[in-house]
């Protein structure tokens, strides 16, 4: 797709590309193709893989390597984006990882300190990063921040653990600073997004299963990287300068649905062919 120039002038952060299956990775093209400028950061781990590198050369992009669960790192990346950027238009959080979901914990015996550290990483890390950016004044008016989420926060969905409540809390903190946030002329919202196969999808057990559930009952089927991608750029520039503390489905019409006759199908040959 060639770029429409939605995001000339504007500069920002992403945070979350791993590799090339990565939402924000996804994104970081995208933000590119429609003239935006940012820093990648990515936990300081991640740069043993050497991935990142390629994604900044091609976007003219620097890397700062910060933990979104040290105060400190994100506050001197923050400083750091100063120098270059001296102020800047928007945010993407697109991190998340559950610790007990990883280590194949069930929900009933969740480990506790793994479960506060996958609060961390997933929700608080997006107050953590708002208020490093707020404390140095240096999110225009107009800046649009974005972070992904998934329909496991409002239903329940067997696998998805404490991911769930990660997702719950990280969309509550979407409300409670978005009000703040509006008085200051800055808009936050979340994005509901489809199964996605990437490498926090797949640490997901069951994802296979969950992937083709949705893809089986959405109209418009599983959203995919790239629509995830186009949809923020939307979010990141002024068309949508009104748009701020929703959660929105980028899901392919998932989270309206309840079933659909592709599934009743599916469903009743695997009655048939079990009975
Ligand atoms: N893949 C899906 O099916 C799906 C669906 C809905 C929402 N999401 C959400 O999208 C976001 C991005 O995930 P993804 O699917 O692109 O997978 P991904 O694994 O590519 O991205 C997750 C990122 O979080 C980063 N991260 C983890 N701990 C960190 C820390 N302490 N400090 C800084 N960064 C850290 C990882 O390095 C990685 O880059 C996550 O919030 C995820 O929950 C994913």
């Amino acid at each position: 797709m060639n770029g429409h120039g939605l995001l000339k002038g504007k500069n920002g952060v992403i945070f979350g590309a791993l590799n090339e299956a990565s939402l924000a990775w996804h994104i970081a093209e995208a933000v590119y193709r429609e003239g935006g400028r940012f820093v990648l950061s990515n936990a300081p781990i991640v740069s043993r893989a050497g991935t990142l590198e390629g994604l900044a050369e091609r976007t003219e992009s620097s890397i700062i390597w910060a933990d979104a669960t040290n105060s400190g790192q994100i506050s001197e990346l923050f400083s750091e984006v100063r120098d270059s950027f001296g102020s800047i238009d928007f945010i993407v959080h697109s991190i998340g990882m559950g610790m007990n979901v990883r280590k194949n914990k069930d929900y009933d015996e969740l480990q506790y300190e793994w479960f506060h550290k996958t609060l961390d990483i997933s929700a608080m890390s997006l107050h953590r990063i708002v208020r490093a950016a707020m404390d140095l004044d240096m999110i225009n008016r107009g800046g649009s921040i974005v972070t992904l989420t998934y329909l496991g926060a409002q239903r329940t969905f067997s696998k998805y653990s404490e991911m769930g409540d990660a997702k719950a809390l990280l969309e509550s903190i979407v409300r409670s600073l978005g009000y703040r946030l509006g008085k200051k002329g800055i808009r936050i919202n979340s994005i509901s997004q489809s199964p996605t196969a990437t490498t926090a999808g797949h640490g997901i057990e069951g994802f296979d299963s969950m992937f083709e559930f949705a893809r089986q009952i959405s109209p418009l089927g599983n959203a995919d990287s790239d629509s995830c991608a186009d949809y923020i750029v939307t979010l990141l520039s002024d068309l949508t300068r009104m748009v701020t503390m929703q959660n929105l489905y980028h899901d392919g019409g998932f989270s309206t649905m309840g079933i659909s006759d592709e599934l009743i199908e599916t469903l009743q040959e695997a009655l048939t062919t079990a009975s």
